[in-house]
């Protein structure tokens, strides 16, 4: 289409679709016609993401464009970059290096292999009060999240707020018996909030374990399938939310994302029970 065909509301609409969906930045001047193009090999074929009890809604990214770069380079051989064979094991030397909470987000600003680092305004390292003995641990940043560059500040932040001022928690109050502090699996705002995939919270895990360490909390709440993932290696929050995971350094509830409570306000009744018993358990001291 022209661009002098779009009246101002749909150029506006469409620009604002291409920002919601992960775009960046504009590449070039003149158009490329990617027909002319000798194919490009098909993209890995990926499975539209279903919103579910995982975490916010997740619209599918759009399929990426076909290069535009030659046939040639397209098959040449992978160039060797040096990567290591095991950014899980990169990640577990990175973070356990970090000796306190601002080393270890240092450590994941310098990590290399963190994908979609650059489509990301900023690192959401965390909010509320470190050393509260209530940790939440959501799934990643979105768009609000990565413009204040504070976990949970957008809607589902909002319900969260609420969901915590029930059991008598807020995270801006800084006390040990009221505070709260949050972080993500996810510390970059993934383009179009993808959900990540398995081997990248495989390799984030390590930094969330260590999060975990040093910010010492009495309780963490995970916050659907991913943070479920990062600790255990298994999703399956609606089977598993409502039961203490006791096999790590500290106890883990897992529960609805509220995310998923918004679209499926139907969970609320389950996550309330778990909200329970998270505060009975924290008053148990
Ligand atoms: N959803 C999350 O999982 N984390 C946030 O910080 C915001 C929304």
């Amino acid at each position: 289409m022209e661009p002098e065909a779009l009246d101002p509301a749909t150029a506006r609409a469409l620009l604002e679709w291409q920002a919601e969906m992960g775009v960046t930045d504009a590449i070039g001047e003149e158009a490329v016609d990617r027909y002319a193009l000798e194919a490009a090999p098909p993209p890995a074929a990926k499975p539209t993401p279903v919103p579910g009890p995982e975490g916010d809604a997740k619209p599918a990214p759009a399929a990426p464009p076909a290069s535009p770069v030659s046939p040639a380079s397209r098959t040449a051989p992978a160039l060797d970059l040096g990567l290591p064979a095991d950014p899980v094991a990169e990640a577990e030397a990175a973070a356990g290096a970090a000796g306190d909470l601002a080393a270890l987000r240092a450590a994941i600003e310098a990590f290399p292999h963190i994908r979609h680092r650059e489509g990301a305004r900023r690192i959401v390292f965390s909010g509320g009060t470190p050393g509260a003995p209530l940790m939440i641990v959501g799934e990643a940043p979105g768009r609000d999240e990565d413009v204040e560059g504070e976990p949970f500040v957008g809607v589902s932040g909002q319900l969260l707020d609420r969901m915590l001022g029930a059991i008598g928690r807020d995270r801006r109050d800084p006390g040990a018996d009221r505070g709260v502090y949050l972080t993500n699996v996810q510390h970059y705002r993934p383009p179009g909030n993808a959900t990540p995939e398995p081997e990248e919270v495989a390799m984030l895990a390590p930094f969330l374990r260590r999060h975990i360490a040093l910010a010492a909390p009495r309780i963490v709440v995970a916050m659907g399938n991913t943070p479920l993932r990062a600790l255990t290696g298994q999703a399956g929050i609606t089977r598993r939310r409502g039961t203490w995971i006791e096999d790590g350094p500290v106890p883990v509830m897992p529960t609805f994302h509220p995310a998923y409570l918004l679209r499926r306000p139907e969970g609320k009744a389950g996550a309330w029970a778990d909200l329970q018993a998270i505060r009975d358990r924290l008053a148990a001291g």
